[in-house]
């Protein structure tokens, strides 16, 4: 008997239940009216009354086990399966979950729509997957230019004829877009993804954004050019902010202009993120050049405009000081949490 009992309290330190229903066949097994303890006291009656002492023991001891034991196993799966009865409150609200937030380059671009907007712009759209006209061709772009190489541009298809299927270097297509379809007064601001064949680095990628401006009617001047970006800059970078306008070329412009923006960390002294110059380039703009006006069926006797276009990554590393183009497109929580509170 001693050696049953020995076995089965081996036995039962790894026994293991997953549902009430196990433990219960335990229990009957060991515990029921034919189970095993109930056998062991059958025998315990044939004992010789000298050695009933020691055995009572150590039966009632063995049972005390068994109990301890069952009841061990019911307290596991209660745990697992019913919580808490305390926190079974139905009217409790949901734990929050918590909330995405905005992509950096959506901040920015949002800001710069609404900026725009506020002065009479609205939001033009073209597609990422162009041909060689509306990127090229119609802006005004010889048939030799560089920006048309292999090197520069992803085709799509390689065709005999002058349009290939491309997939857009600059939003500047959009204008030739809506100059087809639509007679001035224009004033169009465009954002929207761009793509060229550049080796990912801290500073280039193969993909980004930019956002394209566009102002036709009577009579627009340069002056008008300055004014608006003007406003743009101390809307986007503060009041105290100062532009300048660098001559540069640009197929589509005529006269063409880089712009620059004081730098606001420094305060336009001199630091290392303007590099020392106190200015920070933000984007290409210009007069539109009367052959891109005609090309698209606008009358450049009657008509002028400007454009103007920027990239998006740019304005949001000035902005958020950020170091490297590749932390826009990792989607790391860690890079993208920063900016939940940002709109
Ligand atoms: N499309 C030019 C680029 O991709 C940017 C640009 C420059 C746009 C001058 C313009 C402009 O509209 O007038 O670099």
């Amino acid at each position: 008997m001693k050696q049953i009992i020995e076995n089965v309290l081996l036995e039962l330190q790894n026994v293991k239940a997953t549902s009430v229903q196990e433990v219960e066949q335990l229990k009957i097994k060991y515990l029921g009216k034919k189970g095993l303890l109930a056998g062991l006291f059958e025998e315990f009656k044939q004992v010789p009354n000298e050695e009933k002492r020691k055995f009572g023991a150590l039966l009632n001891d063995f049972k005390t086990k068994i109990e301890e034991k069952i009841e061990e196993l019911k307290n596991g799966l209660e745990s697992v399966h019913s919580p808490d009865a305390k926190n079974d409150d139905l009217t409790k609200p949901s734990n929050l979950l918590s909330l995405g937030s905005l992509h950096p380059l959506s901040i920015v671009k949002n800001e710069i729509v609404e900026i725009f907007s506020r002065i009479g712009y609205v939001v033009a759209e073209g597609p990422e997957i162009e041909d060689d006209r509306h990127v090229f061709g119609a802006l005004n772009f010889p048939p030799e230019h560089p920006a048309r190489d292999m090197q520069d541009t992803f085709f799509i298809e390689l065709r005999e004829d002058d349009n290939h299927a491309l997939l857009r270097t600059h939003t500047s297509s959009v204008q030739v877009r809506t100059m087809e379809k639509q007679q001035p007064p224009i004033r169009i601001i465009a954002p929207g993804r761009v793509f060229r064949n550049e080796a990912i680095s801290a500073r280039a990628h193969c993909i980004f954004h930019q956002v394209e401006g566009l102002y036709i009617d009577k009579g627009v001047s340069f002056a008008d050019l300055k004014q608006s970006l003007l406003y743009f800059a101390k809307e986007m970078f503060g009041e105290q902010t100062k532009i300048r306008l660098r001559p540069s070329y640009f197929p589509f412009t005529e006269p063409s202009a880089e712009m620059d923006v004081s730098c606001n960390l420094c305060e336009g002294k001199g630091c290392n993120i303007c590099k020392g110059t106190g200015w920070l380039e933000i984007m290409g703009c210009g007069m539109i050049d009367p052959n891109v006006l005609d090309a698209s069926g606008i009358d450049s006797n009657v008509y002028s405009g400007f454009a103007f276009g920027m990239g998006i990554e740019r304005i949001a590393m000035l902005k958020y000081d950020i170091k490297d183009l590749r932390l826009y497109f990792e989607n790391d929580l860690r890079f993208l949490k920063q900016f939940s509170s940002a709109y």
